[in-house]
């Protein structure tokens, strides 16, 4: 690595967003919980070195389900990573979003059945999760790009497949506005290792339920998101710039702090 300093933020790219940082280093990371959806690249942003690592590999050869989440957080955070910026590709699933519209979320619902959602196999850590992400890294997105709506629930399903147009009108019904397929366990397993986690949402679409639209296919979210990239990779260089960058001393977030209240069945 020619980048010697320890990478404290990570951006994890979501569809479309397959770099981020010029003249950076690759780096293989092995975790227990086998191989990161890629190799991690480390580059300079704004002077401080920060993390890339595509979600879904480098090719997009990964599907929501078939993600290592575990392995993605965990090869992160053993890099020195404390803070990840999570942007990701949502369908709209109310009247006051749009396609092309940028969202921080401010909670999520986990409708996924599949995915492993904890590193907490032994022993009594129950993390706390109320409000899923992190409220300085949200303040640093809205305040770099006030155009951002602040705050909607975001619902993870499994996909891969999009929602059916009830599904798609429950959701609405239930009043959540964001609907995403990797949302979830990305936000708990960053919060399980004390690590603080926003989500960018871009709106690629409107999800099926929304005023009898168009079934969603993936032409579509895929378009939306390549008009969209380079708002997306704008937004999140003028967060990073705003951030001060967090060290292990204690934050004005909760989201490392509760680890000193238990016993991890692990070494951190
Ligand atoms: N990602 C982007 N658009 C989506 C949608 N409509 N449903 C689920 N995930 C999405």
């Amino acid at each position: 690595m020619t980048h010697t300093q320890v990478p404290r933020l990570a951006v994890i790219g979501g569809s479309g967003l397959y770099s981020f940082i010029d003249d950076a280093d690759q780096i293989d990371v092995a975790t227990p919980y086998g191989p990161p959806s890629g190799p991690i690249t480390v580059g300079q942003v704004d002077g401080r070195p920060v993390a890339f690592l595509p979600r879904h590999g480098p090719h997009h050869e990964l599907p929501p389900h078939k993600i290592g989440y575990r392995a993605n957080i965990w090869a992160l955070r053993s890099l020195g990573v404390r803070q990840i910026l999570a942007p990701c590709a949502v369908g709209g699933l109310t009247a006051d979003v749009a396609p092309g519209d940028m969202v921080v979320p401010d909670q999520l619902v986990d409708r996924t059945t599949s995915r492993t959602q904890t590193f907490m196999d032994s022993g009594a850590v129950h993390a706390p999760f109320a409000d899923p992400y992190c409220p300085t890294l949200r303040r640093a997105l809205l305040t770099v790009e006030p155009s951002a709506t602040d705050g909607g629930t975001m619902v993870v399903i499994e996909g891969p497949r999009f929602s059916t147009r009830a599904e798609s009108r429950s959701y609405a019904a239930a009043g959540w506005s964001l609907v995403n397929m990797t949302g979830h366990p990305e936000a708990v397993l960053a919060r399980e290792l004390g690590v603080c986690y926003a989500a960018l949402a871009l709106v690629t679409d409107m999800d099926a339920g929304v005023d009898n639209h168009d079934s969603v296919d993936q032409a579509t979210v895929f378009a939306e998101f390549a008009r969209n990239t380079d708002r997306v990779r704008d937004v999140l260089r003028r967060a990073i710039g705003a951030l001060d960058e967090r060290t292990d001393e204690p934050t004005d977030c909760a989201c490392a702090s509760w680890l000193d209240a238990v016993t991890l069945p692990f070494t951190l």
